[in-house]
């Protein structure tokens, strides 16, 4: 797919990944980009629309947790915009003592967000279908015993978005999704970590395997997922590491389970 011309939504693109797949998408030549987010950054997005004068940014204060609220949002992208192309789903959370914000945010905010595209860009609807590129991380794919809850929502994008890419819903809808994973990555996402920790007699060690572990920058991410958006791989899952994405065999365990499922 080319990204040139196309229209795209980004989730959690007021900060972090999320503000660097925004961008790089309009430097790609997206046509109209719109960003959905809780928070404002009102310096960032003066920059992005200085920069891209004859694109369109689309800017949504919006609580990708709140279903209603998502729906509505879609919906008035797709009477301003015409059509969504891509949506990447980044808006996500740290904070493995508040578990129900945690499930709401992280996997029911994915989940809002990737049925809302259903509706708007598939086929079936009169839109042009396109890709969804959902936000996992390698936690969700290797559990890390610091941050179970996180990881949790984690693992469940993955089953999620792996369900959306069956190419049984691709042949009505047109729309491909993929997931991605990337390591860790250099954000605001992880500050005051031991006071968001469940078990904080682990922190001594969390502190040693944080200092541990290479950090690549949101830039390298955003400019991994926008290969992955390039790739169009229906039910894909990439680890994003070191600058490049990794795509995963995710083998079947389920000897049991008819072809036809
Ligand atoms: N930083 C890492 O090491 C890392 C690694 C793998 C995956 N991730 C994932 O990448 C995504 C982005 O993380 P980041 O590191 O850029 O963090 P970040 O905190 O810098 O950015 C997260 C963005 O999501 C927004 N957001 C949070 N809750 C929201 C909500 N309820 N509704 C709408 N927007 C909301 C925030 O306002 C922020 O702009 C997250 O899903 C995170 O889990 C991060």
């Amino acid at each position: 797919m080319t990204l040139r011309g196309k229209n795209a939504v980004v989730t959690g693109g007021a900060g972090g990944i999320g503000l660097q797949v925004a961008r790089q998408l309009l430097v790609a030549g997206a046509a109209r980009v719109a960003i959905i987010d809780i928070q404002d950054n009102l310096e960032e997005f003066v920059k992005l629309r200085a920069a891209h004068p004859t694109q369109s940014v689309m800017i949504i204060k919006m609580d990708v947790a709140n279903k209603k609220g998502v729906e509505a949002t879609y919906e008035e992208i797709k009477k301003t915009f015409g059509s969504i192309d891509i949506v990447v789903n980044v808006a996500g959370i740290f904070n493995d003592k508040d578990v129900q914000r945690t499930l709401l945010v992280n996997l029911g905010g994915i989940m809002n967000s990737s049925l809302s595209a259903l509706q708007y860009m598939s086929k079936e609807n009169g839109g042009n279908g396109g890709i969804v590129v959902n936000m996992s991380s390698v936690v969700g794919l290797d559990p890390m015993f610091i941050i179970p809850v996180y990881g949790a929502t984690k693992a469940g994008i993955i089953n999620f978005t792996r369900c959306l890419g069956n190419d049984k819903f691709y042949q009505r809808s047109g729309i491909r999704f993929a997931t991605v994973c990337p390591g860790a990555t250099m954000t605001d996402m992880f500050t005051n970590f031991t006071e968001k920790i469940i078990f904080p007699e682990t922190s001594d060690e969390t502190y040693k395997i944080l200092d541990r572990l290479s950090k690549q920058s949101a830039t390298d991410v955003a400019r991994c997922i926008l290969s992955v958006l390039e790739k169009e791989k229906n039910g894909a899952v990439y680890v994003i590491e070191g600058k490049r994405i990794i795509p995963i065999d995710m083998k079947p365990y389920w000897t049991g389970k008819e072809q036809a499922l």
